[in-house]
């Protein structure tokens, strides 16, 4: 039967009943209206049995535990995250969940940010991207996504209550962005709102986000859930644009609904809008449900494995000390995260595996010389001098040490306070540093960690982030060299937290200023010419690339980049050619250097690939303040091909056509903004010309024929120079200057 006419059977109070969960994980079955599920979460499902809630937060039913979304973030590579989307669709499927909430893909916009573990990358394209990719993989199985946390919520203090305080052309290019790629492209089934305030007010209640960006804009058709907890008033939500209000019941909700639209304070089409969505939400997942499906297990693990290690980023590798030989040198495993992963951050998202790889009994399989392990420190963080004198005395009689640190417990809920790794894991790294030279760091850590000054005291650092359920043994492939690292930073590792872009703006007393604007992540720190740790984009293989010259040509819908690239050493691997754009001359504040493009290339030792990078111009809008819409800026666009956003190999200058970007002069346009406009410059000249040869104004207009005075009142809006006595235009001239300066 027809939304509408199913729709037209219910009461009121049903209707409403739709709009709510009836529990934590389900939606409210009303009439013939079944509920279904949805659950976490973006790198595993979480299921809870029966009506979950908080009480049984950590029990679920195993499922894979695939890398979470800063490892998937680091590899740079849709096509393996897609894969990822496809895996968690049929576990989702075969687990008779009908929604995935996921994917998160909040901008990083501080390092502290406690569920940045849970989020790709600082840049927007790079997340939008891969969160197609990973939308798609899903729903490709009839399991729906729920992209969040819609929006601005980039940190976690405070926020349920924090008002976000931004900019418009931030929002646009920096926090929005990669959700209007998803909703354009991907067409996920449902959007998660976010706990805080914008600009005051709450994202559950914003009509501006929820229904004029989203849907009038975005074409968005699916549903609108809350974040499990964020609707205040329920009214308000709903006639903001909101569905749906997890998780329930809320019943005092449902009948303020009713009452709502009884007493006239809520329209009744706004509520059926929403109950329809359900409803077509429902009708979507009972067609694609399948009782009969199931998930290959060990591939899920495998393809774990493989991700995890497609994640990882070599940071540094002095002397080729890795990949390290299979046969031969005896290696010391310190540390207590070898035996005791870290592989995964807390709250929502947590997984309980369907099994568990470490990484000790991973290298302890790979290779056949002798390892000896050391725990070195406790994972509580109390200096324990025992067991570094024993680490200490494993280095000095083994060949090769590799040394695991692991950053704190990292969790939703709640911000980190330091970048800095625990200090006893620090101290113990210092003594098996000095006791052997051959010192490999591994680490584990959601969210960057400072890696300054230590890392000068060792050969080689790998990144293996929080890698998931097959972590540990994603970690021995790269050691050992099974698979060739070709992760890139997606986030900027710096020299010091005060260095960061976002450093001055945390929140306080309800409010976060994103004071930094547009420049956040590596935008900022190249604006200032601020040296990094490891920039954005980086990461060393196995073997070597170098770059020939650039070409670039226009295409029907963007830019084609063209580049040589050849692996120039004596190992298969994998160039993440990456294409940043910038825009020298321009009339807004343009960060240096913006990701604008990239290819995930695999290139066999000795080969030579033409790597193509496609930019698409709706890429290269700026959102313009002043015309309140996005825009291709006229102008030489010089796009630089890079290893990193600070290794740049090669560059080639577009001059693209700009879209009509002219604003309309009015009284309040300055002189300066009269005369740097074409038309307006001709129709000041006039009215100078003819104030000089009809008196009044005319000495004033002569003076103007010098540069210093035209400086002088070049930030005078015209109508205030009109009311100047012996202006050269006079107020009642304003109006019809303003008609003669249309085009
Ligand atoms: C989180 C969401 C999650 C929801 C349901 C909230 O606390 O912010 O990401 O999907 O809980 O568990």
């Amino acid at each position: 039967m027809h939304t509408d006419a199913r729709l037209a059977r219910l009461s009121t109070v049903d209707k409403a009943a739709l709009t709510s969960g009836s529990d934590f994980w389900h939606t409210t079955a009303v009439a013939d209206v079944p509920e279904v599920m949805l659950t976490d979460g973006p790198h595993g499902v979480r299921k809870q049995a029966g009506a979950g809630g908080l009480g049984s937060l950590l029990a679920s039913e195993p499922s894979t535990c695939f890398p979470p979304a800063v490892a998937m973030g680091s590899t740079w590579d849709p096509e393996l995250v897609g894969r990822v989307g496809v895996a968690l669709g049929e576990e989702a499927r075969a687990m008779g969940v009908s929604v995935l909430l996921g994917p998160g893909i909040n901008l990083k916009r501080t390092p502290l940010g406690g569920r940045n573990f849970e989020y790709y990358a600082e840049d927007p394209l790079l997340t939008g991207v891969l969160a197609v990719a990973w939308v798609r993989g899903l729903q490709s199985q009839g399991v729906g996504a729920s992209v969040k946390h819609f929006a601005l919520n980039s940190q976690e203090t405070d926020r349920m209550r924090v008002s976000a305080d931004v900019d418009e052309r931030t929002v646009r290019e920096m926090y929005l962005r990669a959700f209007q790629r998803v909703v354009r492209q991907a067409r996920p089934w449902a959007v998660m709102c976010s706990y805080n305030r914008i600009n005051g007010v709450f994202a559950s209640q914003h009509h501006w986000l929820l229904t004029e960006v989203l849907r009038d804009e975005w074409g968005f058709e699916g549903l609108v859930v809350s974040d499990w907890g964020a609707v205040v008033d329920r009214v308000a939500a709903v006639r903001a644009g909101l569905d749906l209000t997890m998780p329930g019941p809320d019943d005092a909700g449902d009948r303020a609904l009713a009452q709502a639209v009884a007493d006239g304070g809520l329209d009744a089409a706004t509520l059926d809008m929403a109950a329809a969505r359900v409803l077509s939400l429902v009708d979507r997942a009972v067609a694609a449900a399948d009782p009969t499906a199931a998930y290959d297990v060990e591939a899920h693990h495998a393809l774990a494995r493989e991700v995890a290690a497609r994640g990882i980023v070599l940071l540094k590798n002095e002397g080729g000390l890795l990949p390290l030989p299979q046969r031969g040198l005896s290696i010391a495993v310190i540390g207590e995260a070898a035996r005791t992963p870290r592989f995964q951050g807390g709250g929502s998202s947590q997984i309980v595996p369907t099994r568990l790889d470490d990484a000790l009994a991973a290298i302890t399989a790979a290779t056949t010389a002798a390892v000896t392990f050391a725990a070195g420190y406790t994972m509580d963080g109390a200096a324990d001098d025992k067991l570094a004198a024993e680490a200490v005395e494993a280095a000095r009689s083994s060949e090769v040490a590799v040394v695991f640190l692991a950053a704190p417990h990292e969790t939703e809920g709640a911000d980190r306070e330091t970048l800095d790794l625990p200090a006893d894991q620090l101290g113990l790294l210092d003594r098996v540093a000095a006791a052997n030279l051959r010192t490999v760091v591994v680490l584990s850590n959601g969210a960057v960690v400072l890696t300054t000054p230590w890392d000068r005291t060792v050969p080689a650092l790998v990144e293996g982030w929080l890698g998931g359920q097959a972590g540990g043994t994603a970690i021995a492939d790269v050691l050992f060299g099974q698979m060739n690292p070709s992760g890139r930073l997606a986030e900027t590792i710096p020299l010091a937290l005060p260095h960061h872009p976002s450093f001055l703006d945390f929140p306080e007393a309800g409010h976060v200023r994103y004071g930094e604007g547009i420049h956040v992540g590596y935008r900022g720190f190249d604006a200032r010419e601020q040296e990094v740790a490891y920039p954005f984009g980086f990461g060393l293989s196995y073997t070597t690339f170098s770059y020939g010259a650039a070409t670039a040509s226009t295409v029907e819908d963007g830019i084609e980049v063209r580049v040589p690239v050849t692996n120039t050493g004596d190992r298969d691997g994998r160039e993440v050619v990456q294409v940043y754009a910038s825009l020298p001359v321009s009339r807004v504040r343009r960060a240096p250097r913006e990701l604008k493009g990239f290819t995930n290339a695999a290139i066999a030792a000795g080969q030579m690939v033409e790597v193509v990078v496609h930019i698409a111009r709706s890429d290269l809008a700026y959102w313009d303040p002043q015309l309140h819409r996005w825009a291709v800026e006229a102008g030489d666009y010089v796009l630089t091909v890079g290893a990193s956003s600070r290794d740049l190999r090669a560059s080639v200058t577009v001059v693209l056509d700009g879209d009509d970007t002219r604003v309309p002069l009015t009284g309040d346009s300055t002189l300066g903004e009269w005369l740097n406009d074409p038309k307006g410059a001709e129709v000041i000249a006039q009215a100078f010309a003819e104030a000089m040869a009809g008196g009044g104004g005319g000495g004033m207009a002569a003076m103007a024929a010098d540069p210093d005075i035209l400086l002088f009142l070049s930030n005078v809006p015209l109508r205030r120079l009109a009311a100047y006595p012996g202006s050269p235009v006079t107020p009642e001239q304003i109006d019809a200057l303003v008609a003669r300066s249309f085009p």
